[in-house]
């Protein structure tokens, strides 16, 4: 089953050769079959119009935490009030979550993966965190690989209360990691004050990308530390969220190639300081957006959103923000099967109630996705 997707008044492809005007797209099978000018299009069994408005890749949020349960609202409401953010919060979605059933949990995490599309996100990277025990990290990811294909372990978000750092460390690369790696493509942790040190995380890293896990890292969230080092040295795929960095941090991530996901919209719930985005690009680091959709730091799963914080805060062009959402992401996932819409992507892509890109830093808040496809098929 083909469709054309024409009346498109600006194309965001990122593929080098597409037009960006009077283009049309044609998908089949999945996949885009073929982009090019409309007036050379090819007859297709089915056709949406665009009505004019800018297409886009759907958008990758490569980092979220949505298997939870419960929500933080008071916490958030605490700190509106002054009070700080520290990482101890976790501990409170542990036990909720711990005391929620599979079934509550996925039922939250569609809900959560649902809305996510809706605002076009058609890739979604889902990690777990808040089980920390063998079992709890485990159906955490089967929850996680239910909504999507791209799963992260991350049973070193934080030390359980009660549990000695090293036992706990020693329990997560080994028993724990036993049980979650089938579940799970990436393996992450929380390098941070209050949470795991750079040894203990890359005890638990090392022995995920032993078992051919992507790596991440939690890096210099709350304040500057070795996380970003490490994440180099390791080779990760992405240092996440990269908020205090110094100017041999932005080298490492440079030279080691490894992908800066940047969660501005953590930084607006937690009233922090906002990522040096600017030095980031400037010095060629490789930079993806992501929700770091939690119950605890960032609850939201919009993109839109989280593109418009980049613009004003991040001091991004919305071109910049819209291809570190799409192109961006993909990398950090290393799956360069979406992000783009070149000949062969995944037939992933939004279609604006707006003529461009820059509408979506200029309406914030606005709901300004006409529609949405995944793989081929209009969801929205
Ligand atoms: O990405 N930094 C660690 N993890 C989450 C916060 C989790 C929470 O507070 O529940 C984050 O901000
Ligand atoms: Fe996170």
């Amino acid at each position: 089953m083909s469709l054309l997707v024409t009346d498109v008044g600006r194309l965001v492809s990122w593929a080098p050769d597409a037009p960006t005007t009077d283009a049309a797209l044609v998908l089949d099978d999945g996949v885009v079959a073929w982009v090019g000018p409309a007036s050379e299009a090819p007859a297709c069994d089915d056709v949406l119009s665009a009505e004019g408005g800018c297409v886009l890749p759907g958008f990758v949020d490569s980092h979220t935490h949505l298997v939870f349960g419960g929500d933080r609202v008071a916490e958030f409401t605490a700190r509106l009030a002054g009070k700080p953010y520290a990482a101890g919060g976790i501990r409170t979605t542990v036990a909720a979550t711990r005391a929620a059933s599979n079934d509550v949990l996925l039922a939250s995490a569609q809900r959560l993966a649902t809305e996510a599309l809706r605002s076009g996100t058609t890739t979604l990277e889902v990690k777990s965190g808040y089980g920390l025990t063998v079992e709890d990290e485990r159906r955490c990811l089967a929850v996680a690989s239910s909504v999507s294909r791209h799963t992260t372990f991350l049973g070193a978000h934080v030390v359980p209360e009660g549990s000695d750092p090293e036992a706990y460390t020693a329990l997560v690369a080994g028993d724990m990691l036993d049980a979650c790696a089938p579940l799970a493509t990436g393996v992450d942790a929380f390098c941070e004050e209050g949470a795991f040190t750079v040894d203990q995380c890359r005890e638990v890293l090392s022995a995920g990308a032993a078992r051919g896990l992507h790596v991440h890292v939690h890096a210099n969230q709350l304040g500057p530390g070795g996380g970003v080092q490490l994440a180099a040295s390791l080779g990760a795929a992405s240092a996440d969220h990269c908020t205090h960095l110094s100017d041999e941090d932005v080298s490492a991530l440079r030279d080691a190639a490894v992908v800066a996901v940047l969660v501005p919209a953590a930084e607006f719930s937690t009233r922090s300081v906002y990522a040096p985005a600017r030095r980031l690009l400037d010095a060629g680091v490789t930079v993806a957006l992501a929700t770091d959709c939690n119950p605890g730091t960032s609850f939201t799963t919009s993109m839109p959103f989280v593109v418009a914080l980049a613009c004003r805060e991040l001091g991004l062009t919305p071109a910049e923000a819209v291809r570190a959402a799409t192109v961006g992401g993909a990398a950090a996932l290393r799956d360069p099967s979406v992000g783009h819409l070149g000949v062969g992507a995944r037939a992933d892509l939004v279609v604006l109630a707006a003529p461009s890109e820059d509408y979506l830093a200029y309406r914030p808040g606005v709901d300004l996705v006409r529609h949405v496809v995944k793989e081929g098929v209009v969801v929205r």
